[in-house]
């Protein structure tokens, strides 16, 4: 399972690799105008906060052949390991191949349709990206979605990767994982999310009580160095 940070705020991205195991970053149009920032500056503090993990940025381009235009340009300030998203356009489905013949990483994003996600994979698209919580919202069924293009890859023998996006909560982020989602992308807050448990946290102050109740304020360091 891979994880990546739907955010382009570098202290944010900074801390989260720091402490999760997180295989990047993903942004969008969205993701960045959030920052308000000079673009090539959020890009570029984008790429430092994530290393040498896979960063994805989106085009905006609205031809196949714009769009190939953005992602050689957007690769080029951004650096390897680089993804580009490409909506599932018309225009979006004719570019895929061309940026995958120029060695482009390609994700096909805002994915809503079985039929889409077979397209993106069939045009070559090495991640397909369905949005849960946004199809959720207008009586979709997210979880269902995910499931079904799983089935439709394994029939098909894709190697396309579905890259689950747009989530409310760790429940539908556990869901995808099981309908057969092989990576997901999270707003930063959804990530404690994923991690926090009440019971964690309880057996946590037993373990301290327990401890505390015969070796007061010693730790395992103080008493094994003695
Ligand atoms: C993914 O590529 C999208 O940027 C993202 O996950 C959308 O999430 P949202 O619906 O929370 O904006």
């Amino acid at each position: 399972m891979q994880y990546f940070i739907d955010s382009a705020n570098a202290a944010v991205i900074a801390a989260l690799c720091r402490d999760f195991p997180v295989a990047g970053v993903t942004t969008n149009p969205t993701i960045i105008a959030r920052e308000k920032g000079d673009f090539r500056t959020v890009l570029l503090a984008v790429r430092k906060a994530v290393g040498d993990r896979l960063l994805h940025a989106q085009v905006t381009a609205e031809t196949a052949e714009g769009m190939c235009a953005d992602a050689r340009d957007l690769r080029a300030l951004a650096g390897e390991p680089f993804a580009v998203k490409i909506p599932v356009t018309r225009e979006g489905l004719r570019a895929i191949p061309m940026l995958k013949a120029e060695g482009f990483t390609v994700t096909a994003t805002a994915v809503f349709s079985p039929t889409q996600a077979m397209l993106a994979a069939e045009a070559g698209a090495d991640y397909a990206a369905p949005y849960i919580n946004r199809f959720d919202t207008v009586c979709g069924d997210g979880i269902r979605l995910v499931n079904d293009i799983a089935l439709l890859y394994a029939q098909n023998g894709y190697a396309t990767k579905i890259l689950a996006a747009s989530f409310k909560n760790a429940m539908q982020i556990a869901e995808v994982m099981a309908a057969g989602a092989q990576s997901v992308t999270l707003a930063p807050d959804l990530f404690d999310g994923m991690l926090s448990h009440p019971m964690t946290d309880l057996a946590m102050d037993a373990f301290r009580r327990d401890w505390a109740g015969v070796y007061g304020d010693a730790s395992v360091q103080d008493l094994l160095r003695e």
